[in-house]
């Protein structure tokens, strides 16, 4: 059979690796496909820069619109990244009856609806896997393999960057900033790194999984999200003294009222598995009723790690391009009639433990105002850290208290009204805590 022509939308990190991976291993994937698959047109913004790829037989341009409107082509690959040209891009492939393989979280997470619904008038698929958490399979395992549980939750440490951070400014005790530098020149970073430390990107992908999860609709406009650019390196030594560990995660969990849909700090105990995944490395956990909790861990960036989530999707694509549309896997995981209108919920009203870190006056009766705030917005305490002043200080001591779990509303007043106290210094420190444990 004549291989599939395939057409790619930019040769930066992540196209540059899709060739390469393509070509390298392209006997073993065509014994998987059937078919062989073959780049041959691409565009790139600079054709005169240096690739990490060869790209001898592959005609190139400058127009992405050249190779979406290549008639020759029956699948396009967006690795362009970035919204509007790339949704543009990717409804023209699809108008033009193309499939679509595209690595863009962004794109998926704000305009996923529109583009599957685009893509199922025309009966072409949409596969997304490098998006999230870039070559952990994430996507096929919670779509396909976990097809026959209700998920109850998912948390993933699903940005590097962030995660890289954490980790330096634990075992180095660095600082923030020149962290995030050198992950960017190691190209983790986002191309704007605050949609990696602001929890963005991580909201991106924490979208995408909660409505493959819990068959609903895209709604990334309604995800919290927190970024880790408050916390000190004070905050990650108080909680490793306390058991726990500081991870940027991402949670969707079903409730009875709703879904919760978070991106933000979190300490969980240090036991965990997912607390013990460092530097760039990603991994998601998830909650199924049959299964248990599964954990998935990988590579979340690079170039061939994303290529290799690309080229599954290429795969995919291929081996099913005959198949009747009502046949394939939904994009969803859940048929498009059957996503449900579950809302998600506000932050007020999710419910989680909590990390509270504050500068208290060091006199008689301080921490007693602070346990009768907590005890009348009925907070129990599971365990307060309080340290010794600082020579030549104010005199003044951090307090940090851990918590049971309560409604966030009610947490939100008890920090109204200890900031309110006139011993205790504003702002107070909250971060979520999770056991993690069914
Ligand atoms: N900036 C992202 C990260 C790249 O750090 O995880 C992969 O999506």
């Amino acid at each position: 059979m004549n291989p599939v022509k395939v057409g790619l939308l930019g040769l930066g990190t992540v196209g540059g690796g899709t060739v390469k991976v393509l070509t390298r291993n392209a006997q073993e994937i065509m014994r998987r496909a059937g078919r062989g698959i073959e780049i041959v047109h691409a565009s790139a913004r600079d054709l005169g820069k240096p690739r990490i790829c060869d790209t001898t037989g592959i005609t190139l341009t400058q127009d992405p619109f050249e190779v979406v409107n290549n008639p020759e082509l029956q699948v396009i690959v967006e690795l362009i990244g970035g919204m509007d040209q790339a949704r543009e891009l990717v409804l023209r492939a699809i108008a033009n009856g193309k499939h679509v393989v595209t690595a863009n979280k962004a794109l998926i997470a704000k305009h996923g609806n529109e583009i599957f619904a685009a893509a199922r008038v025309k009966g072409v698929m949409v596969a997304f896997e490098a998006a999230v958490a870039g070559g952990i399979p994430i996507i096929k395992a919670i779509r396909e393999g976990l097809a026959g549980n209700r998920i109850e939750w998912l948390a993933g440490i699903i940005n590097g960057t962030g995660n890289f951070i954490l980790t330096e400014m634990r075992d180095k005790g660095r600082d923030f900033a020149d962290v995030l530098a050198e992950a960017q020149r190691l190209g983790y970073a986002e191309a704007d790194p605050t949609f990696d430390v602001e929890g963005i990107d991580a909201a991106h992908k924490l979208t995408i999984l909660a409505s493959i999860a819990f068959g609903i609709p895209l709604q990334f406009d309604k995800a919290y999200t927190e970024g880790i650019t408050r916390i000190t390196r004070q905050d990650v030594g108080y909680a490793e003294k306390l058991g726990y560990r500081i991870k940027h995660l991402g949670i969707a969990r079903r409730t009875a009222e709703g879904i919760e849909l978070r991106v933000h700090p979190t300490l969980i105990p240090h036991r965990r598995l997912i607390a013990n995944v460092d530097g760039v490395m990603n991994a998601v956990l998830v909650q199924g009723d049959a299964v248990g909790p599964t954990l998935f861990y990988g590579a979340g960036a690079g170039a061939e790690p994303t290529a290799s989530a690309v080229v599954a999707d290429l795969v995919d694509v291929v081996r099913t391009l005959t198949a009747d549309p009502e046949n394939r896997v939904p994009h969803l995981a859940f048929q498009p009639d059957a996503l449900s209108d579950l809302p998600i919920l506000p932050m007020e009203k999710v419910e989680t433990a909590y990390y509270l870190r504050m500068q208290a006056q060091d006199r008689p009766g301080v921490l007693a105002d602070v346990t009768r705030i907590l005890a009348d917005q009925s907070i129990s305490i599971e365990a307060i850290l309080q340290k010794a002043p600082v020579n030549g200080g104010d005199g003044s001591v951090p307090v940090v208290i851990l918590t049971h779990r309560i409604r966030e509303q009610q947490m939100n007043e008890a920090i109204r009204r200890i900031e309110a106290l006139g011993t205790i210094a504003a702002p107070v420190m909250r971060m979520r805590l999770e056991h993690l444990a069914k």
